[in-house]
């Protein structure tokens, strides 16, 4: 978010696009059964504002779901949890880290915010509440929610600001004795790689995309691309797993049933 009425960069309507994406998900509810949150995955605001978190909350309060956030580079941690110091999974001081069991598998959200910069770190109190939440877990599936991916993209000019200190959380990961995904967001694309053993999952943006562009030394360019919501559900059968579903925000013609 920017100001109430701004656009960011001039030209995307990021809070238009938070409420379309906010009527989508509500709209979709009734179709997808036990949905039990929100996950933001970071970039909340464009400048960390107080301004632009309490405009942030204002457009999410007719989301019909809890949510929960890291921060991304976007972000100012004392202005975001001073804006959202209620939330149960704020916590009072330090890195903005928390830990949501969802009974089958449980999801991790790490701060890899360095403020000032635009890549991400993961602090030393980062790695070492990704060490204990996952002793916590025992051997069930994890998600990892983080702003910053480690995979990159093959956007050069977005894989220079990725998580620069990832190898010491992917050796945690690898050890984990049951399937293990990471959810980031940053990049505004929804984009899939594996690994080793980690599945690594990029969120699309609310809002503008970044172009899809592998050359080297090219500035980042936004587009103003359908903007989409990622669906993520447990099923159990054939095996269980988290699956995903990306569903571009915004109303679109039909449903009609297959038939002539
Ligand atoms: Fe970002």
């Amino acid at each position: 978010m920017v100001a109430p009425g701004a656009l960011a960069y001039g030209r995307s309507d990021t809070a238009g696009a938070l409420r379309r994406a906010i009527d989508t998900i509500n709209a979709k509810l009734p179709l997808l059964g036990k949905i039990q949150c929100v996950i933001v995955t970071g970039d909340l605001t464009d400048h960390g504002t107080s301004e632009e978190y309490a405009h942030f909350a204002e457009l999410m309060t007719p989301l019909a779901l809890p949510w929960l956030a890291v921060p991304g580079n976007h972000d100012a941690r004392g202005a975001m949890r001073a804006a959202f110091v209620a939330a149960p999974w704020m916590p009072e001081a330090g890195p903005i880290h928390w830990m949501r069991d969802f009974g089958p598998f449980a999801a991790i959200g790490l701060d890899t915010l360095r403020e000032g910069a635009h890549h991400g770190e993961l602090s030393r109190d980062g790695l070492e509440f990704l060490r204990a939440s996952l002793a916590r877990i025992g051997a069930r599936p994890v998600v990892v929610c983080t702003h910053h991916p480690w995979m990159h993209s093959g956007i050069p000019a977005m894989d220079a600001d990725n998580l620069r200190n990832g190898a010491e959380m992917i050796a945690l990961l690898e050890d984990h004795p049951a399937p293990v995904r990471m959810l980031s967001g940053h990049v505004h694309r929804a984009v899939t790689g594996q690994i080793g053993r980690v599945v690594c999952q990029i969120a699309p943006a609310t809002c503008h995309a970044v172009l899809t562009d592998h050359r080297a030394e090219e500035a980042p360019q936004l587009v103003l691309e359908p903007a989409a919501i990622t669906v993520c559900r447990w099923l159990e059968a054939p095996a269980p797993t988290l699956v995903t579903d990306v569903i571009p925000s915004g109303s679109h013609s039909g449903p009609w049933p297959f038939t002539d």
